[in-house]
């Protein structure tokens, strides 16, 4: 209230236009981004002193991403088979051209936060037991440790986009952090959206969530790295 600040979270996950923009109904297996489309929600962060990107996991379909050409009002659809990265790449460059026609570098700021990673197999760390994030007490210890379920491609892209932007947006680098977190995921721990099955109830770790994260917590570390850039530029 002192500053007069509002705080604003916009649903939009593939930040251009898709068929997964439904803020409640968006649980979509056969995902279609329409291009460089951002303007259906880029006129929404218009007028922004700061704003803060992300995307990620919906790109991580393990198939090449479906990009629509013509609308998604069109009864025929026009779809194109693309590279994920050279998708995610195209969508970044239309986010990072819009940053440069339409925030003012001299009195506003655009960050993006790079991938948050998933903890879904405990052998990934090393750990025979057949397990995930389910019961983990302690991050890793491998500084080096970097999961396989987190793209070094995509983080390529976003390096090499933001890098050469004319208008800068900084990069907030919580990857490498966070992937050591395997304790910090919400695990058991969140509300459940459809009630649990005996068998569930019966093995926890089968419905354990080891993509979102606990509050407090790992977030309250990238706040504080965000916090860090925007007012120590
Ligand atoms: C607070 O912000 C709103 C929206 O930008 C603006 O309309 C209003 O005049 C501001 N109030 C004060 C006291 O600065
Ligand atoms: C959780 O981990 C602890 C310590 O490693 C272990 O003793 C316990 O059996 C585990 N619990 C479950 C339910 O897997
Ligand atoms: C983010 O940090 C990781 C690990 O330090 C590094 O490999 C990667 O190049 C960085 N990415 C960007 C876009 O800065």
């Amino acid at each position: 209230q002192d500053y007069n600040a509002t705080i604003e979270f916009y649903w939009a996950p593939f930040l251009a236009e898709s068929n997964s923009d439904d803020a409640v109904v968006h649980r979509v297996t056969d995902r279609i981004v329409r291009g460089t489309a951002i303007e259906k929600h880029a006129k929404f962060w218009k007028g922004a002193d700061v704003v803060v990107f992300n995307t990620y996991l919906w790109w991580m379909t393990g198939q090449k991403m479906k990009i629509l050409q013509n609308s998604f009002e069109d009864q025929n659809k026009d779809i194109k088979e693309m590279e994920t990265e050279d998708a995610y790449g195209m969508v970044l460059n239309a986010v990072a051209k819009w940053v440069e026609n339409n925030m003012d570098p001299k009195s506003s700021r655009a960050f993006f936060v790079t991938m948050s990673p998933t903890h879904t197999q405990s052998k990934d760390w090393g750990d025979k037991s057949d397990g995930n994030c389910y019961n983990q007490t302690n991050p890793i210890k491998d500084l080096s440790y970097w999961g396989p379920g987190t793209s070094k491609g995509l983080m390529r892209v976003i390096g090499e986009v933001f890098s050469a932007s004319k208008v800068p947006v900084g990069v907030v680098n919580i990857t490498q952090l966070s992937e050591y977190r395997k304790d910090a995921h919400t695990q058991i721990y969140k509300k459940q959206w459809n009630p649990l099955t005996p068998e569930q109830i019966a093995n926890p770790k089968s419905y354990a969530d080891c993509t979102h994260w606990c509050l407090p917590g790992l977030q309250d570390t990238w706040n504080e790295l965000l916090y860090a850039k925007l007012f120590f530029p």
